[in-house]
């Protein structure tokens, strides 16, 4: 691959900011200045932006606030979609690993990688996911004992074992973290209407190992750290 396309890919800068970087000096392909953005690399060289080693992967990951009022899918007639939500520069081939209603918001991964997609989101792996909840009514003992016994929210098989944490009730309305281990459409919302108390307002903020970046406002994303990345490819939950 060209060395300066090979940067741009690798998001060091545009295809024309990487050119005078490289015609600056400040690019060093194997410990000595590159003199040319055209040259061929492959591989076994190392390259040296600006001081930094440059690493290349195929596969992007990114964590997105997902605000309410948009569609977790790559395109959609009416609505805007996540995938639109991102840079150009980075959203080619991204997709979301699984869905969010419209109207919830929070943690949504980003990726082009389909293997960990599968992976994260195959019914047989488990992988917890947890939201903030706030439900119109209190939500009582006997409800988080309902929740953790499995429900029948009218499919064919009772809910896998949810866990209600951080109960806190404030007026007519009670806040409270739900762990679920399934991913069925709007089973969140099925499970409180099951007991009566509907939910107001739906937030993820974890899943599997991966957690909300509280700095990131509705509608920013940042990439994922290589920490995060070996993480969620080598959960043990
Ligand atoms: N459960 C729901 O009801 N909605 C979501 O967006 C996610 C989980």
């Amino acid at each position: 691959m060209r060395l300066d396309k090979y940067l741009a890919q690798a998001d060091v800068g545009t295809r024309s900011e990487v050119k005078k970087m490289i015609r600056c000096g400040r690019v060093l392909l194997n410990g000595v200045p590159a003199k040319k953005p055209e040259q061929k690399i492959t591989k076994e060289d190392i390259i040296i932006a600006d001081g930094k080693e440059i690493h290349f992967s195929q596969y992007r990951y990114f964590m997105l606030n997902k605000p309410a009022g948009v569609v977790s899918a790559t395109m959609d007639k009416n609505d805007t979609t996540v995938v639109e939500l991102i840079d150009d520069a980075h959203s080619k081939n991204l997709f979301p690993v699984g869905r969010l209603d419209k109207d919830t918001e929070g943690l949504l991964l980003m990726t082009n990688d389909g293997a960990l997609a599968h992976e994260l989101l195959s019914p047989r792996k488990h992988v917890e996911k947890t939201y903030f909840v706030r439900v119109h009514g209190k939500v009582t003992e006997e409800d988080s004992a309902q929740f953790a016994q499995g429900m029948d929210i009218g499919d064919e098989k009772l809910t896998k074992p949810a866990s209600l944490t951080d109960i806190r009730y404030t007026g007519e309305d009670t806040e409270l973290y739900i762990t679920i281990t399934e991913g069925r459409y709007h089973q969140i919302k099925r499970m409180f209407a099951r007991v009566g108390k509907p939910v107001v307002y739906l937030k993820r903020i974890a899943m599997g190992s991966l957690r909300l970046d509280e700095t990131l406002t509705p509608g920013a994303y940042r990439e994922l750290t290589e920490e995060e990345i070996f993480s969620l490819k080598n959960r043990n939950n």
